[in-house]
């Protein structure tokens, strides 16, 4: 197993992630925790797992950062995770000074890797590890997309009664309650979705997909983890393996929609020099205005940093 993922922050997200990249032997793991008894915990319970369940991947762990030398991929989810009553922007400043210290020994210890960033406000975080790292922005990336869509597909599932299997769509926008979910482009086997559902039901799916997390943080104390470490692992395995997967995922994009100088959630093509191509596709004014309104918010975030 020659490819190395080092995963920054072993938490629920982190560890998480490790027990999937683990159960498929996608590649090496490193782990890494400012408590590094908590990454050695997590790593021996997968790998005991793995005796049990029959899968043998190499996971390191420790709090050194020299372990991730020579990583393809590095995720980042060290950092605070919301509690109820707190927005994702509340962590801004806390986690802030994780990415620092993360993104400038990424630099020193794995120049060539590309960067999935996990921690909230995910945008926001992407953005610094982006400055901090001095990587071009194609190897620095934000997990939202994803996560965001696999939730909105979820509350359509539920809605119409059909598997979850058969939608497809995107959602773009930031990782906040802000984010679009673009309806127009949202298809159960190649059927519209607005020939199953009328416009108020819509709006409520829209709303249960923008406090999807929230509904969670108010449930667990905690931000979720399962889904988000799923996410993410669908965005290595698109790196390592070459698939060049159409995804959302917080992107820089240079004129794309009109922006600029952000991190936002847009349709990419992640492969394996990361974010390969940013898709543009035509969408309603609506749906622009609105993207371009998540992203006004994530600027002005990034000028309080
Ligand atoms: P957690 O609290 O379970 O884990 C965070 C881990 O980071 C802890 O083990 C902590 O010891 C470690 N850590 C803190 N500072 C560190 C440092 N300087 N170096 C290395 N490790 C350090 O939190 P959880 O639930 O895993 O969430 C992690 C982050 O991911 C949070 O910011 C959360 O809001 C975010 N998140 C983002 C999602 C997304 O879709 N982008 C979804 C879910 C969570
Ligand atoms: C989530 O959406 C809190 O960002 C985290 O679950």
């Amino acid at each position: 197993m020659k490819r190395k993922v080092s995963i920054i922050g072993a938490g629920n997200v982190g560890s998480t992630l490790c027990l999937y990249i683990a159960q498929q032997e996608l590649s090496e793991i490193v782990l890494i925790d400012i408590n590094r008894n908590i990454a050695e915990g997590k790593a021996l319970d997968i790998k005991q797992a793995g005796a049990i369940l029959g899968f043998n991947t190499p996971i390191t762990t420790g709090d050194d950062y020299s372990l991730i030398e020579g990583s393809d991929v590095v995720v980042v989810t060290a950092g605070f995770p919301r509690q109820p009553g707190m927005d994702r922007l509340d962590l801004l400043h806390k986690n802030r000074d994780i990415i620092d210290i993360a993104g400038n020994n990424i630099k020193k210890y794995a120049p060539n890797s590309k960067v999935i960033v996990v921690t909230n406000p995910v945008d926001v975080m992407t953005y610094r590890m982006w400055q901090t790292t001095g990587f071009p922005s194609n190897r620095v990336m934000g997990q939202a997309g994803i996560l965001d869509t696999g939730r909105m597909i979820m509350f359509l599932a539920d809605e119409i009664k059909v598997s979850p299997k058969d939608i497809d769509g995107l959602v773009l926008g930031g990782h906040g309650d802000t984010m679009v979910p673009i309806f127009e482009l949202t298809r159960i086997k190649g059927i519209q979705v607005n020939k199953f559902l009328d416009n108020i039901k819509l709006s409520d799916i829209e709303k249960k997909t923008q406090n999807g997390g929230g509904q969670i943080v108010n449930l667990l104390k905690t931000s979720a983890y399962y889904a988000p470490a799923a996410a993410t692992y669908i965005m290595v395995r698109a790196i390592l393996n070459d698939e060049k997967r159409l995804i959302a995922a917080s992107c820089k994009p240079d004129g794309e929609y009109g922006l600029k100088d952000v991190y936002i959630g847009l349709p990419v093509i992640i492969g394996s020099n990361g974010i390969e191509k940013i898709i543009s596709v035509e969408l309603s004014n609506d749906d622009l205005i609105k993207l371009k309104e998540s992203a006004k918010i994530y600027q002005s975030s990034i000028a309080e940093l």
